[in-house]
């Protein structure tokens, strides 16, 4: 693993998109444009890990292709039949859109070949294709354990007239990579599909894309297909890739759970690719789609809410995984059914997807070819696991529309999409969080809770949880020095904020915490890291809808370092203990100001100097000297803040 991400919670999602090409498309043309007489201009190309692979694969095997600019268009020299280079040892990733259509062409290439990839990519099953390619004469070698690669593949003579028999259940990648390489024999060659053909829509992009390369498949439903002899593929001479159908279903998914509108522009009305189909299942949750000819729309329903569902999703069996996450925000429990395919992906996406979605509070039913969730009441901050899978990644963005969540190792998008994460922060905008932070007594509480409360946003006192901490360990005999013990003390403090008033295992200490031995308390166990670390993320959930008003001394740099607005509070020490006497005469403590101004100004020492989070005005924060303020001057400066960096552009 390496990494992660912090996605904050989303307040909504709304804007357009320019999609990145469709992979099942790029890599279908290179291997076409490869193949083809003439050179072939193929415009829009997507740039990520998969389409490098089939890239690589493809110079090794001796074709000549150039990148012409910036924008993706690449020139591709085709060969005009089996490749040029007659020995070549291949490594794929895990790309199977290379690794299937690759084994097939090479196969009839009469050319000694090692294919291999990643450790998961020799754990997905080819038995079935090797099978079809062995029927018709190849030498197809299993290096490793039969029927999964690593491949050796061997010069043999191909009898291309025998029709073959293969498989349609287990993956359509096999079908296509069959139907791609077997024009290269020159014959009439049959394909007959045994079993039911999964993901057709698949099918139905590589015969569109042959015929544009001149080979037109004579089909029989999806059961038998034939290649007419003398099949050859000749260049279109230039070929724009649509934008991927698949990524365009996590911003759409966006639209329909976050407000919208979100328009992604690249995909439309007349799209081949079949996860287009995905706008039409969204419908059905109740989704407002807008379709042209170059772009999708979705929108939230009008009851605001996604309706809960049950489908077969056989047909777009990878956008099917947005809606898995989709239905962690429907009125009721749904189910996704004939998703079979999903177990020899990238992962087993069953057993990954149902761990995940667990993992932020739904209940989830895992069967064999199927999975039922249930949403969750409330939704559970989480860390989600990858799986070096790119779906799962982007997928699981989409629960930050609900809460904040984490995605480990995100790099892993590369393999489709490497701008997916600064794409998705176009359309969404985080729950605003205002960051009022300052020395002790500067007034930012009073302050920061009657900014709260003109905003209706929700209010965190985060020095209450130091105060509190260090209450709760006098109570219990921890002794301010005992770092472990004051750590795990936080880690499972039992203190509640309602309404103003803070308890602390059912004890109302609201008052107790205001106390000097607290104040003194509290700025030492606030100098201990590993507390700081401890009630990080306690701090980070008080950020929900419609937004967070937090004040402190490290909001805006360690607990919100993306505040949209951030203010310094202070004032001069001598203003400041004149304040705090008065609080402590109000409430009949005495004070003394002689020793109040020396143990604020110890105080503000020791928060400014310790080495984590120390107490210090950002660059990005605007100050605020109240020394000569009222309350409502320094509420209404703030609020005037709060509205021109909300209002600013993103
Ligand atoms: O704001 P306050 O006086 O209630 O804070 C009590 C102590 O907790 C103070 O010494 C500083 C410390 N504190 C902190 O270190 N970080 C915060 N975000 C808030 C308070």
């Amino acid at each position: 693993m390496t990494g992660f991400l912090d996605l904050p919670p989303m307040l909504r999602a709304h804007g357009v998109i320019r999609l990145p090409g469709s992979k099942s498309i790029s890599n279908r043309c290179l291997l076409l444009a490869a193949l083809a007489q003439g050179e072939t201009q193929i415009h829009d190309l997507l740039a990520s890990d998969d389409v490098d692979r089939m890239l690589d694969a493809l110079t090794a095997l001796g074709v000549t292709w150039r990148r012409e600019d910036e924008s993706g268009r690449f020139v591709v020299h085709g060969v005009g039949g089996c490749f040029p280079v007659k020995k070549a040892d291949l490594f794929l990733g895990n790309a199977g859109t290379a690794f299937r259509p690759l084994t097939a062409a090479l196969a009839l290439s009469a050319g000694e070949y090692r294919l291999s990839g990643v450790p998961r990519m020799h754990e997905r099953p080819i038995g079935d294709l090797v099978d079809g390619l062995l029927q018709i004469g190849a030498d197809v070698r299993y290096e490793g354990r039969a029927g999964f690669p690593p491949l050796h593949v061997l010069p043999a003579r191909i009898e291309g007239r025998r029709p073959i028999r293969v498989r349609g259940d287990v993956s359509s990648q096999f079908l296509t990579a069959l139907l791609m390489a077997l024009p290269l024999t020159g014959e009439e060659a049959t394909i007959e599909v045994v079993g039911e053909l999964i993901s057709k829509p698949y099918v139905a992009i590589t015969l569109n894309l042959m015929a544009r390369f001149g080979v037109s498949v004579r089909q029989e439903g999806w059961r038998r297909f034939v290649i007419p002899s003398a099949s050859r593929y000749r260049s279109p001479g230039a070929l724009h890739v649509e934008g991927d159908a698949s990524s365009a279903s996590y911003f759409l998914a966006a639209g329909a759970i976050g407000g919208g509108p979100v328009r992604v522009e690249g995909v439309g009305a007349h799209s081949i690719q079949g996860d287009i189909r995905f706008a039409e299942s969204l419908r059905e949750l109740g989704a407002r789609i807008c379709m042209g000819e170059n772009w999708v729309e979705a929108s939230a329903p009008e009851t605001g809410k996604l309706r809960a569902f049950d489908l077969d999703l056989n047909a777009i069996p990878d956008a099917a995984m947005t809606l898995a996450v989709a239905a962690l925000f429907a009125d009721g429990p749904c189910r996704l059914r004939n998703i079979a395919s999903w177990r020899v992906k990238e992962t087993d996406r069953i057993a990954a997807m149902a761990t995940e979605l667990r993992k932020v509070g739904a209940e989830v039913e895992e069967g064999e070819d199927s999975l039922a969730v249930t949403p969750p009441a409330v939704f559970r901050p989480a860390a989600i696991d990858t799986y070096d899978d790119h779906r799962i990644a982007m997928c699981f963005s989409l629960v930050s529309l609900g809460c904040r969540v984490r995605i480990n190792d995100p790099a892993c998008v590369n393999k489709t999409f490497p701008g997916y994460f600064d794409s998705l922060g176009k359309i969404v905008e985080p729950v605003p969080v205002i960051a009022i932070d300052g020395p002790s007594a500067s007034g930012k509480g009073t302050v920061a809770a009657l900014v709260a409360r003109a905003l209706g946003y929700h209010y965190l006192d985060s020095g209450a949880l130091y105060r509190v901490l260090a209450l709760a360990a006098m109570r219990a005999g921890i002794a301010l020095e005992d770092e472990a013990g004051l750590a795990q003390l936080a880690e499972s403090l039992p203190v509640r904020f309602d309404e103003g008033r803070i308890w602390l295992d059912g004890d109302e200490v609201t008052d107790a915490i205001r106390e000097e031995i607290c104040s003194t308390g509290a700025s030492r166990v606030a100098a201990v890291p590993v507390v700081r670390a401890a009630l990080l993320e306690r701090q980070r959930d008080f950020r929900r809808r419609p937004g967070l008003v937090a004040e402190g001394r490290d909001m805006g740099s360690v607990v919100f370092p993306d505040a949209q607005c951030k203010i310094f509070l202070t004032a001069s020490a001598e203003i400041r203990a004149q304040r705090r006497a008065k609080q402590l005469i109000d409430k009949g403590i005495a004070a003394n100001m002689r020793d109040l101004l020396r143990d604020l100004m110890d105080r503000d020492a020791r928060d400014a100097a310790r080495p984590v989070a120390p107490l210090k005005k950002l660059d990005d924060a605007h100050l605020l000297d109240t020394t000569g303020f009222g309350v409502e001057e320094a509420v209404a400066f703030v609020l005037d803040e709060v509205r021109s960096s909300l209002n600013a552009p993103r």
